[in-house]
């Protein structure tokens, strides 16, 4: 069994953060009756809660007198990442809610509540933080899930076990099918234990790689290991305890080695678990490049498999458009332009040139498609 610190069955601490008295004591009465609540007046006071005590989940609204709900989000989650936070508002306020979810909050509640929708999304944020602590813990303490292949599988199937007991997916009898429902969640939730922001990257990148698939003759199965490969692309960064997707493009050099890892590492964990052979061949050679001066094998021009050549400029191309703390997104324009320039070097020209037309003809933004948490 492995032991992590909010086990099913104990009781979370939910931080109530709000000014006024009326709908905070609401909220208090309320989540009493399943969960130890704390509270704060203020953003000021919300921090030293926090500073003081572990809390599991923060119910912040968005007014506050010192500062906005917002920026304490976004301090929140740079400082206290594994912290739920839902946000509060009225219909007045949806769209920075919005925005709100954008920046990592696990949803949002309007005034006024409705005692079941805030009790049903409360306990639905909790159990999913059950199993993100779960699997952060064996991420970090089980060496083996990064191993050899055998070593590998035996500590992935031990994770597999015990997630699919958190997991609220439905039971099916057919093994081969109960597998597969269990390993994506397993693995969209490793994704995102590790970084939300990897999270919503992943899911852009296999929107952007499933957008060139369809303008390619692609067989049905290459077009499922491509998307499939685009999703899991970045999968060993799970293996590295300090990664942050912020940072990524600006390692200082010692991370950059161990982040290079992340290729190999996700490679040898997805042969383990049994999945496809193309969808290894994209994480093993996403970071090819055209001209042979990528890693981790210097593969040149067509040496380099055709999915994995797709998803090198889909994930560049996101890079340089999605916003990401301490990095400014680029319009598509001079996204566009940018990614243009590594034409013949980083990537296959005429890949290069149809993915443009293809961004460009796409009346689907991913920006919009992140996340929408708890569940
Ligand atoms: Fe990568």
């Amino acid at each position: 069994m492995i032991t992590t610190s909010l086990q099913s069955g104990t009781q979370p601490t939910v931080l109530v953060v709000d000014d006024e008295a009326g709908p905070r004591d609401a909220l208090k009465f309320i989540l009493r009756t399943f969960c130890n609540v704390r509270s704060a007046e203020n953003a000021k006071m919300a921090l030293e809660v926090l500073s003081q005590e572990p809390i599991d989940l923060i119910t912040l609204d968005q007014k506050l007198p010192d500062r906005h709900g917002l920026e304490l989000l976004r301090d929140i989650k740079h400082h206290h990442p594994d912290v739920e936070v839902i946000i509060v508002t009225g219909y007045g306020s949806l769209k920075s809610a919005m925005e709100g979810i954008r920046q990592g909050a696990a949803g949002y509640l309007l005034k006024p509540f409705n005692v079941n929708e805030l009790t049903t999304l409360i306990q639905q944020t909790m159990d999913k933080k059950r199993r993100l602590d779960f699997l952060r813990y064996c991420l970090r303490t089980l060496p083996d899930l990064w191993g050899s292949e055998e070593e590998s599988g035996r500590a992935w199937d031990r994770v597999k076990t015990e997630y699919a007991s958190l997991s609220i997916h439905p039971q099916n009898h057919d093994a081969l099918q109960q597998d597969e429902m269990t390993l994506l969640p397993l693995l969209s939730d490793a994704l995102e234990a590790t970084d939300r922001q990897l999270l919503n990257h992943s899911s852009r990148v296999s929107f952007y790689a499933t957008l060139m698939a369809s303008r390619l003759n692609l067989t049905v199965s290459e077009q499922k290991a491509l998307a499939l490969g685009a999703f899991l692309h970045d999968v060993g960064k799970t293996s590295l305890p300090s990664y942050r997707f912020s940072k990524d493009q600006i390692l200082p050099s010692g991370e950059a080695s161990l982040c290079r890892e992340h290729v190999d590492r996700g490679a040898r964990m997805i042969a383990s678990l049994g999945l496809p052979i193309e969808t290894r061949e994209i994480i093993a050679s996403h970071h090819e490049r055209w001209d042979g001066q990528g890693y981790p094998h210097g593969l040149r021009g067509t040496d380099i498999p055709l999915l994995a050549r797709i998803v090198g400029i889909a994930q560049t191309f996101d890079h340089l458009t999605a916003d990401a703390p301490g990095r400014v997104a680029l319009p598509l324009d001079a996204a566009i332009r940018q990614i243009s320039l590594q034409s013949d070097t980083h990537f296959d020209p005429q890949l290069l040139e149809l993915f443009v037309q293809v961004v460009k003809d796409s009346p689907v933004s991913p920006r919009t498609m992140e996340i929408a948490p708890a569940a």
